[in-house]
């Protein structure tokens, strides 16, 4: 499937991924800088912050609690289109989710 990552500064990777890594694993091996993922997946830092496009936050797996903690230390977190990258497992009904990546993390 493809994920399509737009960086602030409006800035499209169409970026190719398998079912079952999550999109951060996504986003960090085609080498989107914007993702840091400073914990590697693990849901303790909010470096893998991203915003969902609308129309995409239905369609996907809803928030855990650990993920929902964590988005409270993320840099300007939007609870209507906030989420950690990691925490999402890509699946075939993803092709064309459209992520925005915020300007910085914290
Ligand atoms: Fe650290 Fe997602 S990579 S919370």
């Amino acid at each position: 499937v493809t994920i399509i990552f737009i960086e602030h500064d409006g800035t499209r990777h169409d970026v190719p991924a398998s079912p079952g890594q999550s999109l951060m694993e996504a986003a960090r091996d085609y080498g989107i800088q914007a993702i840091r993922a400073d914990c590697g997946g693990a849901c303790s830092c909010s470096t893998c912050h991203v915003y969902v496009a609308p129309g995409w936050m239905g369609r996907l797996p809803e928030r855990g609690p650990m993920e929902e903690d964590m988005l409270e230390f993320a840099l300007e977190p939007d609870p209507e289109r906030s989420r950690l990258s990691c925490q999402i497992k890509v699946t075939g009904a993803m092709d064309g989710l459209e992520l925005h990546l915020p300007a910085e993390q914290a």
